[in-house]
């Protein structure tokens, strides 16, 4: 092989494999090419190899030929394959269409328990007269849940708060939020706006109005001078805040060992506006919680001096508050998670 004829033969190759590049209507075709004229195997790396059977002195000339056609055909590779990308990319945007104004899919969020939602609401609207959330244990010890609001050991009234006890001598699962009110007289200087939401526990059977397990929100104000017109005035407040300012409310005589006067509040039947139906037992009213001025003993055993220091205290019912407001007739709906029920509170 001489020099002459290498060359040539460069030339000619190169010739070749530009045109070849040029006619190239795909992109696997064009990397095709590149292995036949590039790759290991390929066209050029032939002719490279046959240098080595030149005179030393041709073999530097050759070889910067031959680096001139390998990068002539890189770039025409090069320029080639970004052409075919443009034009395919041409032709998917007139060939495919993108529908911009399809609704997305819908992330699904999560929500709140509708107990947890009814204690917000409930607190947000005692929030507005100042009143101040505060946390309360779920074990509580049988002083503070019983005796400390007036309710000694073996009192008949302890049949009211059926109990589950705890494997600690002495401490039980609390059966209502009012042994709240002793940790908050006894941390809290007066006056006292306190809010206790929390879960509750009880010994019951279950069923469609009772459960071993609910929430109740505790409300204690205490303050001097608090009265009795001051609760009443209150808690139509929330009544009318949470069902409706034009409904009639009503306080009846009631009974708790650590209020007194104790009182139960009642709202005009949502269902029957006050007539007399099945939900109200046919009374037009319906009870949304108890309340009353707290005891002399419990302001007491909260460390306060009933002489300078009176106030009240009510407790109701989240889930109770929720049924009435939107007809729901079967308190196990609460714990049964089924999100048919669940998911009509988003
Ligand atoms: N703790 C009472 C109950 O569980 C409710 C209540 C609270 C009544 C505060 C009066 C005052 O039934």
């Amino acid at each position: 092989m001489d020099l002459a004829t290498l060359t040539a033969d460069l030339e000619a190759l190169r010739d070749r494999a530009l045109s070849a590049i040029a006619d190239v209507s795909d992109a696997a075709s064009l990397d095709a090419l590149s292995v036949d004229y590039l790759g290991k195997k390929g066209e050029l790396t032939a002719v490279l190899r046959g240098i080595g059977g030149l005179p030393p002195d041709d073999r530097p000339r050759v070889g910067a030929i031959a680096n001139e056609v390998r990068v002539a055909l890189e770039i025409a590779l090069e320029e080639r394959g970004s052409n075919l990308r443009a034009s395919e990319l041409d032709r998917r945007l007139t060939a495919e269409t993108v529908d911009v104004t399809l609704p997305g899919r819908p992330i699904r969020r999560g929500t709140l328990h509708p107990s947890i939602e009814a204690m917000n609401e409930i607190c947000e609207i005692f929030a507005q007269f100042g009143f101040v959330v505060h946390e309360s244990p779920e074990v509580e010890d049988d002083l503070t849940n019983f005796q400390m609001l007036n309710i000694p050991l073996d009192h008949p009234a302890r049949d009211l708060w059926d109990t589950l006890y705890v494997d600690l001598p002495g401490h039980l699962l609390r059966t209502h939020t009012s042994p709240g009110q002793i940790h908050v007289m006894r941390s809290t200087p007066p006056p006292i706006r306190a809010l206790l939401p929390g879960r509750c526990f009880r010994y019951e059977a279950v069923d469609a109005s009772h459960g071993f397990e609910f929430f109740q929100v505790e409300g204690l104000m205490i303050d001097r001078g608090t009265t009795m017109a001051d609760l009443k005035g209150l808690l139509d407040q929330f009544a009318h805040a949470m069902f409706g300012a034009g409904r009639k409310t009503r306080f009846r005589p009631g009974y708790y060992p650590f209020t007194e006067p104790s009182v139960a509040f009642d709202v005009e039947c949502l269902v029957c506006g006050g007539v007399g139906c099945p939900a109200c037992g046919r009374s037009g009213w319906m009870t949304i919680l108890g309340a009353g001025m707290v005891h002399s003993v419990v302001l007491r055993y909260g460390g306060l001096d009933p002489e300078e220091y009176q106030g009240f205290a009510f407790g109701m019912g989240p889930e109770r508050i929720k049924m009435l407001k939107h007809g729901i007739t079967d308190l196990r709906l609460f714990l049964e998670n089924d999100l048919r029920f669940l998911e009509q509170f988003r």
